[in-house]
């Protein structure tokens, strides 16, 4: 298994893997809207035959009203179901952590429909926290979040 950054071609896989996840769905032109984002994070998991079996995507995020910060957010993280469970997710995430780290971020976001326990027990299990509730956040079927976050520990150059 290997990573490597998405590219235009890719995106019909990303849907499938989203499908295949039961993710809440993006078109394709959502997808190549982000690719096109210049502070967008994007990357597959590609197997031998460089067959895509996962992806994550997010976007570096800068703001802060007071003082600048880098934060960023990760939109979809999903791996085909006959390939969880055998450490793929965790690769695509420690990867997508590294990348935020590198970037300076001091907290990665994300939402999670509350149903989605094993989801939520990955994201706990790498340190998220619960933030708050978003109500009746996801349709088909409406279901509230859970807004999660990650505080990195950014090194002081
Ligand atoms: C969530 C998801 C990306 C995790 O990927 P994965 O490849 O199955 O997970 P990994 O095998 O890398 O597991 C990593 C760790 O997470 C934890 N974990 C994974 N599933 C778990 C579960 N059901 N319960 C408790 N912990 C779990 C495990 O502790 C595991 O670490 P371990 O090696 O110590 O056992 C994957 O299950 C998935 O694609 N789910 C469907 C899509 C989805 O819901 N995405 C999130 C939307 S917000």
């Amino acid at each position: 298994m290997r990573i490597k950054k998405v590219e235009t071609s890719n995106i019909a896989d990303l849907i499938r893997i989203g499908e295949n996840a039961n993710l809440s769905p993006w078109s394709a032109e959502s997808y190549l809207d982000e690719l096109k984002h210049p502070a967008s994070l994007m990357y597959r998991l590609a197997d031998d035959e460089n067959e895509t079996v996962g992806m994550v995507v997010g976007r570096i995020i800068e703001g802060g009203a007071v003082e600048a910060t880098v934060e960023a957010e990760i939109y979809n993280i999903a791996v085909i179901e006959s390939a969880q469970d055998r450490g793929f997710g965790q690769m695509l995430l420690d990867h997508f952590i590294e990348l935020v780290k590198k970037n300076k971020g001091v907290a990665i976001w994300l939402e999670v429909r509350e149903s989605n326990e094993r989801a939520i027990a990955f994201y706990k299990k790498n340190g998220f926290q619960k933030i708050q509730t978003r109500n009746h956040f996801y349709e088909n079927p409406r279901e509230h979040a859970l807004l999660m976050r990650l505080l990195l520990d950014v090194e002081k150059s």
